[in-house]
């Protein structure tokens, strides 16, 4: 852990939260771009959030901007591609409220669900890959048979990923995979929508190169970048759902760091 750069935060929770908990994931509210008083950036911003959540509902991402000259903002918004409409636009609404409540004044700010991702900037970024700022979230508890368990989850990775670059796949990729009699591990990737198929691929590249920092023997692990989404768990927790939730009570621990 000492290779880590800097770390922000670091918190326990005992999270029994179900998946379209209203709570964000994480945010990151770049401290280097305050926006100045007197600028046009925040009415912008409002007026992107308003397009980002009409807009997102109808096909599950948007990428746009608004206004003019220096003031012109850029916002994306994507909800995972498993997600319905209905869980896809509360989400983007949830997150269009909350980031103004928790960057009130930056140009640069983002916001991660387990549902979907928002972000937007005064800098143009739609298409560009971006790994810059990651939030890792863990199970605490760890796997009994780890050989067996990374192989198998090595390869439903493998799988998983190379879905996601097929175009058609819109950046999702997720399956499963029996490691013993008795569990199930579930995955899903997600690139965000205006990656190209190459960028999308070194995007969960970096991700899993980052399971052996944070998610070594793991249950469950969670590594989320502006680009892309990977996450795995014993027990389903993608659409369509089932009700077997027996594995689900988590100790989870977060990481955040630039
Ligand atoms: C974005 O806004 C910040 C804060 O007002 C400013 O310093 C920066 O130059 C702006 N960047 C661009 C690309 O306009
Ligand atoms: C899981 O393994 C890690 C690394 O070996 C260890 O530090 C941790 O205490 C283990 N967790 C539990 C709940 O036993």
């Amino acid at each position: 852990m000492n290779s880590i750069p800097k770390i922000l935060l670091l918190l326990l929770a005992l999270c029994i939260c179900s998946a379209e908990s209203a709570h964000p994931l994480g945010q990151f509210c770049n401290s280097d771009t305050n926006i100045k008083s007197g600028s046009k950036i925040s009415a912008n911003i409002d007026r992107l959030l308003s397009a980002l959540i009409s807009k997102t509902s109808s096909n599950g991402f948007t990428s746009t901007s608004y206004g003019k000259g220096k003031d012109k903002v850029f916002g994306l918004a994507q909800c995972r591609g498993d997600v319905g409409s209905t869980d896809c636009t509360s989400c983007i609404q949830d997150a269009a409220k909350q980031i103004r409540h928790l960057c009130p004044n930056e140009a640069d700010a983002r916001i991660w669900y387990d549902f979907c991702f928002l972000r937007y900037n005064n800098k143009s970024f739609i298409g560009d890959l971006d790994t810059s700022f990651g939030i890792f979230y863990w199970n605490v508890a760890n796997v009994t048979d780890p050989k067996t368990f990374n192989k198998d989850l090595g390869a439903l990775m493998d799988e998983v990923r190379k879905d996601a670059v097929e175009p058609k796949n819109e950046g999702l990729g997720k399956g499963d995979t029996k490691v013993s009699p008795f569990v199930t591990v579930y995955a899903l990737v997600q690139c965000t929508r205006d990656l190209a198929p190459l960028d999308c691929a070194q995007c969960l590249a970096t991700a899993v190169e980052n399971f052996e920092t944070f998610c070594s023997n793991r249950k469950g692990c969670r590594v989320l970048y502006s680009s892309c989404y990977v996450r795995y768990e014993i027990y389903p927790f993608f659409f369509p759902l089932n009700s077997n939730n027996d594995n689900k009570a988590d100790t989870l621990m977060a990481i955040v760091y630039p």
